[in-house]
């Protein structure tokens, strides 16, 4: 297969990307990064001798560098984000810009050449729920400009399943960690915070509860869809793994043997969503997919991998 990936410079995308060519080393990816503050070639240095690897520097709003990528491609899988809610609320343009206008270029592009598009969309569309869990039913009401601008993005793709025919896929991922995630997120800001001595800033009461993926499920998921799931799909993935945000606090403290005098409790994010919780039976039912990572392990190795990894965090 030919496969675009946008993206590809940052957390998730990187990490699909060194999935996929270590699982079919026969495929041809490339990789279409604007380089933004959140974009890292270091993630990619292992793949610069990679003859199925390319990378090209654009915006994937650039319609003219976006037609010359994607024609005798098989599939576009979008990436390409805005991805921090803290920058969407002190300035959403750049959301609305990149998340849904690049989206929209890209669709375009795959309308006329006829490419399987997959957009990668998140839980957040759904906000926040006290009991339960969101299926692929619930109502979508989205709370901040990230979350609005992820949910146009997806609604676009899906109306170019129905409008056009075009073959989409769609997931809404959970809060994924793993090595490669920028230091502005959650696990790695803490614990990167802590191997410097710093104390970790944990909002309002840090009784938040999100949904924990770990990368490489996330990665696995989607490599799963766009090979066995119907055209117009779309899957929740999360990783069963919810806790609270003092719960992963907690946890990366004592692994780092530091106490719990390390908190410091900050004024909260405005509109932050309480809690987010995923019901992942379709995609299990449909395609057989679940998440094969322990939490525990991998929030371990990934603590292991940023300490092994100090350039790549303090130059990055
Ligand atoms: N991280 C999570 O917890 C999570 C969960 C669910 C879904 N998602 C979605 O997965 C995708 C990837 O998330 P991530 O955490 O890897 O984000 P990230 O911020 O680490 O990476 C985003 C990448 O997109 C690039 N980019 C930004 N604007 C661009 C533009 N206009 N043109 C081309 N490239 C551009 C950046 O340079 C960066 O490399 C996003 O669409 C995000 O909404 C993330």
């Amino acid at each position: 297969m030919r496969i675009v990936v946008t993206g590809g410079a940052g957390f998730i995308g990187s990490n699909f990307i060194k999935y996929m060519l270590n699982k079919y080393p026969d495929y041809k990816i490339t990789n279409i990064d604007k380089l933004t503050y959140a974009g890292n070639l270091a993630n990619l240095t292992e793949l610069k001798d990679n003859k199925n690897y390319t990378f090209l520097k654009a915006d994937i709003n650039d319609e003219k560098a976006m037609a010359k990528v994607t024609v005798d491609q098989d599939l576009i899988i979008n990436f390409a984000a805005e991805s921090h809610v803290d920058n969407s609320i002190t300035s959403p343009k750049a959301f609305l810009e990149t998340d849904v206008f690049g989206t929209f270029t890209l669709l375009e592009q795959a309308r006329k050449n006829d490419i399987p598009f997959f957009q990668i969309s998140t839980d957040e569309v759904y906000g926040q729920i006290r009991e339960g869990s969101f299926t692929e039913k619930s109502r979508l009401n989205p709370r901040n400009p990230y979350s609005v601008a992820k949910l146009a993005a997806e609604r676009l793709t899906h109306s170019y399943f129905t409008t056009y025919k075009l073959k989409t896929f769609i997931t809404r991922g959970s809060n994924t960690f793993g090595p490669n995630q920028h230091t502005e997120k959650l696990i790695p800001r803490f614990i990167t915070n802590l191997l410097t001595n710093k104390k970790v800033p944990v909002y309002g009461t840090g009784l938040n509860v999100r949904d924990w993926l770990y990368v490489f499920d996330h990665c696995s998921a989607i490599d799963t869809i766009f090979h066995n799931a119907k055209p117009g799909s779309l899957f929740n993935i999360g990783g069963g793994n919810e806790r609270t945000n003092l719960w992963i606090t907690k946890f990366i403290l004592k692994e780092l043997s530091h106490s719990n005098n390390m908190i410091e409790f900050v004024k909260d994010r405005p509109g932050h969503d309480f809690r987010y919780a995923l019901d992942c039976q379709k995609i299990k039912d449909e395609l057989g997919w679940q998440p094969e990572s322990t939490f525990e392990s991998s929030l371990k190795d990934t603590i292991k991998w940023y300490k092994k990894n100090t350039a790549w965090w303090q130059n990055g």
